[in-house]
């Protein structure tokens, strides 16, 4: 097999722990191909644009993407690169898996194995509608939700349950309260759930489950939600297990998927060569799983685990003195 993803090296932090991923990936011997593209600050520097043509027709044709943070310069053009990326390729499903490590700093590390399914193009998200008046007196945001966007990402939910052997998906909304839009959230659930009954569903409203998760993670396998309530739980849970570190997510469309890790460039250690490489190796493990390789995203993930079991090259934010790179070389001499 010879697959060619598009890889974004990204800023601060993103180049080392980029370098650090590949020299993973490519001790795997996947037969995968490098297209490198830029985006982000450095893009801006070579190209004078934050996200080049180039790089948008790379990922267009590769359809698939790793990319490290990208820096969002202040005042630039638009609010943030990665929604905008979001939004470009119609990336509908933000998924974020959360499972307990061993040897992290952690409120859990064991027990938890859930995947947050964050629906990634409307709700509160509407580039639209942010209006505050003349008189600075009263803002106004606006929610937009759609029958076809709630249907698409819970639809999602249940294939990925059913795909990776998942039990239950609980759907998280707060329709008690805002009736119109997270009521059709809700409604629109309900009805998938009903073409998937050999998944179990239950629904849970958001304030509930923020402090459900806090005291009984286990309980919950697979979370779909609205693009709001998934971000702030998704980051809820990251921080269950063992923090931004060890937080990865994918962002899938219909022509298109990102992976990448939740955190975002670190300008305060970059170039320091201490970034914890895990997050986006977390990534390309869920790229993996995606490209249809299971058996590969488990050997990645088996070796990351086998490694912090190990305390093997531990970076400093896991409480170890090791670097990026020499921490990514312990995990490939246990693939
Ligand atoms: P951040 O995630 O870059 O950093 C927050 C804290 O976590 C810092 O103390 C940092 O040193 C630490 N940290 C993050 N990743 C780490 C790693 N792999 N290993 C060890 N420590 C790590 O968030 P911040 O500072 O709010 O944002 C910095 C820049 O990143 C901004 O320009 C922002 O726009 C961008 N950003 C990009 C994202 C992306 O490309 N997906 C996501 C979030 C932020
Ligand atoms: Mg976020």
């Amino acid at each position: 097999m010879t697959t060619t993803i598009t890889v974004i090296r990204g800023d601060g932090i993103g180049p080392e722990i980029m370098d650090a991923t590949l020299n993973v990936l490519d001790a795997m011997q996947l037969g995968l191909t490098y297209e490198f593209a830029d985006a982000g600050l450095v893009a801006l520097e070579k190209h004078g644009e934050l996200i080049p043509a180039a790089t948008m027709d790379s990922i267009r044709k590769n359809r698939i993407a790793l990319k490290s943070p990208l820096t969002t310069p202040v005042g630039g053009g638009f609010s943030s690169i990665n929604v905008e990326l979001r939004r470009r390729f119609d990336l509908y499903a933000n998924v974020r898996p959360a499972k307990s490590f061993p040897n992290t700093k952690s409120r859990f590390t064991s027990g938890v194995d859930l995947v947050t399914v964050r629906e990634n193009t409307e709700g509160a998200y509407t580039p639209e509608g942010q209006e505050t008046s003349a008189d600075g007196e009263i803002a106004t945001s606006i929610i937009r939700t759609t029958r076809k966007g709630s249907e698409r990402i819970v639809r999602y939910a249940f294939d990925l349950a059913r795909r990776t052997g998942r039990k239950k998906v609980t759907v998280v909304h707060k329709a008690n309260i805002m009736k119109s839009t997270s009521g059709l959230f809700l409604k629109t659930a309900r009805e998938v759930a009903q073409q998937n009954p050999d998944i179990e569903c239950n629904e849970m409203i958001v304030d509930n489950t923020c402090m459900q998760l806090v005291m009984r993670p286990e309980q919950f396998d697979v979370i779909v939600t609205t693009n709001l309530f998934g971000d702030i739980i998704s980051d809820l849970c990251a921080g269950l297990v063992g923090g931004l570190g060890l937080a990865p997510g994918a962002n899938i469309g219909t022509d298109a998927a990102i992976f990448e890790a939740v955190h975002g460039s670190a300008p305060d250690i970059a170039g320091k060569g201490v970034a914890n490489p895990c997050a986006l190796l977390l990534g390309a493990a869920q790229m993996l799983d995606h490209l249809a390789l299971p058996a590969q995203a488990e050997r990645l993930r088996a070796a990351i685990i086998a490694t912090l079991e190990a305390k093997d090259g531990l970076t400093p934010d896991l409480g170890g003195q090791g670097n990026t790179m020499g921490f990514a070389k312990a995990i490939a001499s246990r693939l």
